[in-house]
């Protein structure tokens, strides 16, 4: 057995009860408390869409949670709650005990794709985080650390259109980052990437998740994606938007994709997405 398949007896956990709006065994340990959330929006022909109905989470300080589920099932939408870029209908959510109202650097967010300034450099991209927060001048310093931090030395002047799609996440993650964020929500920022960029862009952010401990919310397509980073995976399903189930992977880091483990999860959350959304056609990445 190799090394990171030991110790996983009981790899995962049926968790599903946090889902009823239970808090986290420790209430202080959870930095995000999500409670009963609603969010519904109106079509073009006036038709409701339960984007989200009564969604509890509560995600512990340090914690790399990622979301995943079929399109439409309302993880854009948890996440830009998450961010403060909307509000919900009914329910709470609160980071430390504050309730979110509206959008903070303590929270960043990181998108797809396409995001950076394109008239701004690649330093400028990213000191435009800190410029934001009308610290520019005292931390000026960062800019270069965080450059090297995502292994763009040399890349300073240029341009985003001058960069390929996986250096333009990098810089967008730094972005992000700079602020030192308690939580950073990353929506399908791998998502257009060719697989040997993703695994690399996944291997750099564990190794920042280590280094700032900051809690990690990544949307995501990608079921080995969620078990290769994740310390826990929320299943969601559309129509309304639901948490269906929620599985702790329990597997130490680095994880081998090609592991017993590693493979039995995966198995196990195909045939959850794939029950829970009999009528559809898959559409995960495998
Ligand atoms: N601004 C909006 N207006 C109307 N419907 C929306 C809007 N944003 C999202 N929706 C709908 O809400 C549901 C959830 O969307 P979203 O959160 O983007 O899902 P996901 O990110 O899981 O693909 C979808 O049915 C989508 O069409
Ligand atoms: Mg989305």
């Amino acid at each position: 057995m190799s090394e990171n398949t030991k110790n996983t007896s009981n790899t995962i956990h049926n968790n599903s009860s946090n889902t009823s709006g239970k808090r986290a065994a420790n209430p202080k340990d959870a930095i995000l408390e999500i409670e009963h959330v609603n969010r519904t929006y109106y079509d073009t022909d006036g038709n409701t869409v339960e984007a989200l109905k009564d969604v509890s989470l509560s995600v512990r300080r340090g914690e790399f949670i990622s979301l995943i589920g079929s399109s439409g099932c309302g993880k854009t939408t948890l996440l830009r709650l998450i961010a403060g870029l909307d509000h919900p209908e009914a329910g709470t959510l609160r980071l430390n005990g504050t309730e979110i109202n509206g959008t903070d650097p303590q929270r960043g967010y990181v998108f797809q794709q396409g995001s950076l300034f394109p008239w701004l450099t690649i330093y400028q991209n990213i000191a435009s985080g800190l410029k934001a927060r009308h610290v520019y001048k005292e931390q000026k310093a960062e800019v270069a650390k965080y450059i090297e931090l995502i292994g763009l030395n040399g890349f300073e002047k240029v341009f985003p259109h001058q960069i390929s799609g996986g250096m333009a996440q990098r810089v967008a993650i730094a972005r992000a980052l700079i602020n030192k964020p308690e939580a950073l929500l990353l929506d399908e920022p791998m998502g257009a990437l060719d697989s040997f960029t993703r695994a690399d862009i996944q291997d750099k952010l564990l190794e920042l998740w280590r280094l700032y401990q900051t809690t990690m919310i990544l949307v995501t397509h990608d079921v080995d994606e969620a078990i290769y980073l994740s310390d826990r995976i929320v299943i969601m399903t559309p129509r309304p938007g639901k948490i269906s189930e929620i599985l702790e992977v329990k597997l130490s880091h680095p994880r081998d994709r090609g592991g017993e483990e590693f493979l039995a999860i995966r198995k196990k959350i195909l045939e959850k997405l794939h029950l829970a959304n009999a009528s559809q056609e898959p559409e995960y990445n495998l």
